[in-house]
């Protein structure tokens, strides 16, 4: 783990940071400075986070949000501003994937995913920007995917829902960059996390959960990437820490394949 100053007196929400990216992104920030907020639908977990944080004398909070609920994502933000008093950075990174083709997708997957993974980067957008606009300052980064660039069969609500991610923070992006408030999304590529072992294995076997990749699906997964490797949740929380800081001052609106070389293939 790098430390560093390069968020320093900044406070940042990570929503989804009890496992995967976000918890790595979470940890990250705190290494660098910021006071960070860990937001999760399970406040257990983002709990944990914040007790590794404080392993390493970092400071976090934990506080239970569904991204997926306006209250709570307002609820969310209130309690950052009462527990650190602003908030400059916003990780709007929970997220969900349930298989499905085009034609097989249910609609209340559709709905569910949309819901989560779209609305909640919306809601929590909209939930911060109005603080950010009183500080006149901002750092917004959204989770999206290389599912929004590159078609992956099986997976129709969350390649949509990904893609509308990467349309709304450009819309977002034009909307507020005279106000000091810069937003850019992140895709990332195959990623060691829960969510990646769970998504394979529905893919393989329906609905059965895996804690953890399994090595043989790992390197299966790696030989499609020109790189030869998938990614790790630390690879993305660097790209987030980057675009937190203020050595991004004068990018807004950008979208950032982490992938390895997957879309450049
Ligand atoms: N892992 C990958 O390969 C990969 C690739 C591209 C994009 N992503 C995206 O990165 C993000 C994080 O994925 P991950 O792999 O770390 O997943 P993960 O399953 O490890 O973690 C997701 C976290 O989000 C939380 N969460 C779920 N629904 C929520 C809600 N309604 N409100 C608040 N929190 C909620 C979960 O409790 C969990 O802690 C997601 O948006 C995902 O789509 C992941």
């Amino acid at each position: 783990m790098v430390r560093g100053t390069r968020l320093k007196d900044k406070v940042a929400i990570v929503t989804g940071s009890g496992s995967g990216i976000g918890k790595a992104a979470a940890i990250h920030f705190a290494s660098q400075g910021a006071k960070v907020v860990c937001a999760d639908i399970n406040l257990e977990s983002a709990s944990k986070t914040v007790a590794l944080i404080s392993s390493i004398k970092g400071l976090a909070h934990s506080v239970r949000a569904d991204v997926s609920n306006q209250q709570s994502s307002l609820r969310m933000v209130a309690e950052t501003i009462e527990h650190f008093g602003k908030v400059e950075i916003l990780y709007a990174n929970a997220g969900i994937h349930l298989p499905g083709s085009l034609v097989n997708t249910r609609l209340q997957d559709w709905e569910h995913v949309m819901s989560i993974n779209l609305a909640g980067v919306w809601l929590s957008n909209q939930a911060v920007i109005p603080q950010m606009l009183n500080q006149g300052y901002g750092s917004i980064i959204n989770q999206s995917s290389i599912s929004a660039l590159c078609g992956f069969p099986g997976s129709a609500a969350y390649a949509a829902s990904k893609g509308a991610i990467v349309s709304l923070t450009r819309q977002a992006a034009i909307e507020y960059a005279k106000r000091g408030i810069r937003i850019n999304a992140i895709c990332p590529g195959a990623i060691n996390t829960p969510l990646l072992a769970k998504r394979y294995e529905q893919r393989m076997d329906g609905n059965e959960h895996l804690p953890s990749l399994g090595k043989e699906t790992s390197r299966n997964a790696a030989k499609k990437y020109p790189m030869k490797q998938i990614g790790s949740a630390d690879d993305v929380a660097h790209m987030a820490v980057f675009l937190a800081s203020d050595e991004s001052r004068w990018i807004t609106g950008a979208i950032f394949p982490v992938d390895g070389g997957y879309t450049a293939a």
